[in-house]
């Protein structure tokens, strides 16, 4: 255990080994990011290096290929493994069926397409994740080229949205495809997640949004009463 860890901190570790305890020897692994991953890519190198032997890794961001690496596992691109066994990673907010809103860490497009090319994904959390309607808590991050920032701000406020550009050290957050962030809040919560998604992808210059849906098929959560898991 770390010196001051928390007790969300703990949850975070006990969900990240449990994750960690899925990995099997031969399996291509898709890594998360964002603390909860992290916690996962920690439990997954002590696994390594006590003997198991995956086949392959492919991280989401730079911040999780750094931190693999420090644990000792390398990390390949997409061309290398395309098809990928398992990806686990956290949430910003999870629903009973399993619909995510991702990407307060920023990588939610490399997230994404590394979830649609893994065969199974296990989304993890704490039970401060747990929600029973998206959107009431987090931000829908939309991954916005720069170009088309001020039309798509508008769209967006059109459907009703507050509109936040997201920041980092006093200047625009610029994500590793060289695109903004866009945050939305919707004061009423998202009622109807898919026709939200299906909105925001058809303005023109979103790249991609952190409404991760139908992608996971399995939830594990750690809280006061310990782990559970279910599914879709
Ligand atoms: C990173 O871009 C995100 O999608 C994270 O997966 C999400 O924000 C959860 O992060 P934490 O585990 O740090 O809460």
């Amino acid at each position: 255990m770390a010196l001051h860890e928390t007790q969300q901190d703990m949850w975070k570790r006990l969900v990240g080994e449990a994750a960690a305890d899925l990995v099997e020897d031969g399996m291509l692994i898709g890594l998360g990011s964002g603390s909860t991953a992290r916690a996962f890519i920690q439990a997954l190198g002590q696994r390594i290096q006590a003997g198991l032997n995956i086949a392959g890794a492919v991280a989401s961001s730079q911040a999780s290929r750094d931190l693999a690496a420090s644990f000792g596992i390398l990390c390949a691109d997409l061309d290398t493994y395309p098809d990928l066994d398992l990806y686990i990673d956290g949430a910003d907010e999870i629903d009973p069926r399993l619909q995510l809103i991702k990407g307060a860490g920023g990588a939610l497009l490399h997230e994404k397409v590394v979830a649609t090319v893994s065969r199974k994904f296990i989304v993890i959390g704490d039970i401060t994740k747990q929600v029973t309607q998206l959107g009431h808590r987090s931000p829908v991050p939309v991954e916005t080229i720069p170009f088309a920032l001020t039309p798509v701000r508008r769209r967006l406020e059109a459907l009703g949205a507050s509109v936040q550009l997201r920041q980092k050290n006093g200047v625009p957050f610029v994500t590793e495809s060289h695109n903004f962030i866009l945050d939305c809040t919707f004061p009423a919560g998202i009622s109807d997640a898919p026709r939200l998604d299906a909105q925001l992808h058809s303005i023109v210059g979103v790249v991609e949004t952190g409404l991760f849906l139908n992608m996971a098929q399995q939830a594990m959560i750690a809280g006061p009463e310990g782990l559970h898991t279910f599914h879709v």
